[in-house]
């Protein structure tokens, strides 16, 4: 079965993955859903959205400060480091995450695209005008944390329900879907607008394929589905294939 998708990765020239948590799950990092998944002990709409920060922002930053404690004990694992490889190895290969744990990023990966913003980073939550900015000190001196800049409230630099996506991340992964293999790996594809890009690259003409240890809305739609660990699968494409592109 991998064969299939082995010969199609060695034909492509332009390659793009969209990554979701399960790829870190072999790291530590819990992912949203199934199980021991975040959205099974917490609501999203008490600790992810603007609403639930102007509600009780002291609240969402502690659930946030526990995810960046946790995320700061984990280690990139072989999934990381096949895909951080193939995009040293090639500028035609893109990764698109929807992660905020910044793994695909300490793998070493090039030109990451992050629709769903990053944990490490944090922006004024008064937007007062200050430019978002990194800091990765587990806790965060101040909690709840507060903007250099104007001394308000800081919020973590992800992008909540309800809020949109950047544009510039949004064309880049639209852009990536433009390809000659395109993958979806652990992610359950059913947050949107990351969830179409399987399907804008398969209009595209994409020979599209899902790793994901279990079946998700996408298993249907993608022309190949490998029900097996991202951790796992990623190191025997690697080993299937010489250098890429
Ligand atoms: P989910 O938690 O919804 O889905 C993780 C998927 O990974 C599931 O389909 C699992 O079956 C699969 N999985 C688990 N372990 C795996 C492994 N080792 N190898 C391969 N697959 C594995 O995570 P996402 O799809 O990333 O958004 O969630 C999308 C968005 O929903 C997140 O970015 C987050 C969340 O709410 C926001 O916070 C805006």
């Amino acid at each position: 079965m991998l064969e299939t998708l082995s010969a199609r990765l060695k034909e492509a020239r332009r390659v793009t993955v969209l990554t979701g948590a399960g790829v870190s799950a072999a790291s530590g990092v819990p992912t949203f859903r199934g199980a021991g998944g975040l959205w099974r002990s917490f609501r999203a709409e008490d600790l992810a959205t603007p609403e639930a920060f102007a509600r009780d922002p002291a609240l969402v930053w502690e659930w946030y400060e526990w995810r960046r404690a946790t995320i700061a004990s984990c280690q990139p694992n072989a999934a990381h480091d096949v895909l951080a490889q193939w995009t040293r190895d090639s500028k035609t290969c893109t990764v698109i995450t929807q992660n905020v744990d910044d793994l695909h990023i300490r793998a070493g990966t090039q030109r990451l695209v992050r629709l769903h913003g990053s944990i490490w980073e944090l922006s004024c939550w008064n937007r007062c005008g200050t430019l978002p900015w990194r800091d990765e000190r587990v806790p965060l001196p101040a909690q709840p944390a507060t903007c250099p800049g104007c001394g308000g409230l800081a919020r973590p630099g992800v992008v909540w329900f309800g809020e949109s996506l950047s544009p510039a991340d949004l064309n880049a992964a639209s852009t990536a879907c433009t390809c000659d293999v395109f993958i979806a790996a652990g992610t359950s594809a059913i947050v949107y607008p990351a969830a179409g890009l399987l399907q804008q690259a398969k209009m595209r003409g994409a020979f599209t394929a899902e790793i994901n240890v279990d079946a998700t809305p996408a298993s249907s739609l993608v022309d190949m589905a490998v029900k097996d660990a991202a951790e796992v699968v990623f190191p025997q494409l690697a080993e299937a294939l010489p250098r890429l592109w």
